[in-house]
């Protein structure tokens, strides 16, 4: 893994099934806190699961998920986003997470902004995540891409220790994701 090399942000493939699985195993090992999945219960999960997983995630109009890959092609990062049965103009964005040597550098950025072009190409309206107490680095970063906290939306999922809930909204926020990664300090090795 070359950490200075340029990285592509590309929704997650078909065929990406085991690089999903080893990348978000990945990020469940790391950083456990930051997520309310399990690792033990992700790890058990069967092949058919991240086949299906990668399918839907890279093909339908309901969910997606992207890859942050180096220049060998090995994923360094993930993020996905999910409309919300019944409120189909919410998504929320969940399992972000950059490989550690990557970190500091703006990936992140990029991969919300993957996310809001998806969200705005299948018409959702609003965005919405959580993060969990003491993630400051998280928050800051969806900050700078124009989430604002706020009180939970009726009826938002509701996470075990979860605090914090951002959202953003698409009509409003045209411009600030693209304004803030252009006044971004450069990257860092
Ligand atoms: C949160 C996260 C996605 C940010 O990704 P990123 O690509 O590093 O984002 P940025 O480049 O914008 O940097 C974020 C912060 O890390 C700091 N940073 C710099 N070098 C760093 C390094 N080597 N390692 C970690 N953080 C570093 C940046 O300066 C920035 O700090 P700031 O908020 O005070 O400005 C990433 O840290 C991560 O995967 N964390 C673990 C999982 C997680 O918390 N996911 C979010 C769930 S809501």
């Amino acid at each position: 893994m070359d950490s200075s090399a340029p990285i592509e942000v590309r929704r997650v493939r078909v065929s990406d099934a085991s690089v999903l699985r080893q990348v978000r195993l990945r990020a469940l090992e790391l950083d456990p806190a930051a997520f309310a999945a399990s690792l033990d219960e992700n790890r058990a999960r069967p092949e058919s699961h991240w086949k299906n997983r990668a399918s839907e995630s890279g093909s339908s109009d309901t969910k997606a998920e992207f890859l942050a890959l180096d220049s060998d092609g090995t994923a360094v990062g993930l993020v996905g986003a999910l409309r919300i049965a019944n409120h189909r103009d919410v998504a929320e964005l969940v399992a972000m997470w950059i490989e550690p040597a990557f970190r500091g550098r703006g990936v992140a950025v990029g991969m919300i902004e993957a996310v809001l072009d998806w969200c705005t190409s299948v018409g959702v309206l609003e965005v919405e995540l959580w993060v969990a107490p003491g993630n400051d680095g998280a928050t800051r970063l969806y900050e700078r891409c124009g989430f604002t906290q706020q009180p939970p939306r009726k009826g938002a999922e509701q996470y075990d220790r979860f605090d914090t809930y951002l959202s953003l909204d698409l009509g409003e926020a045209a411009g600030n994701v693209a304004s803030s990664a252009t006044n971004s300090p450069p990257p860092e090795t």
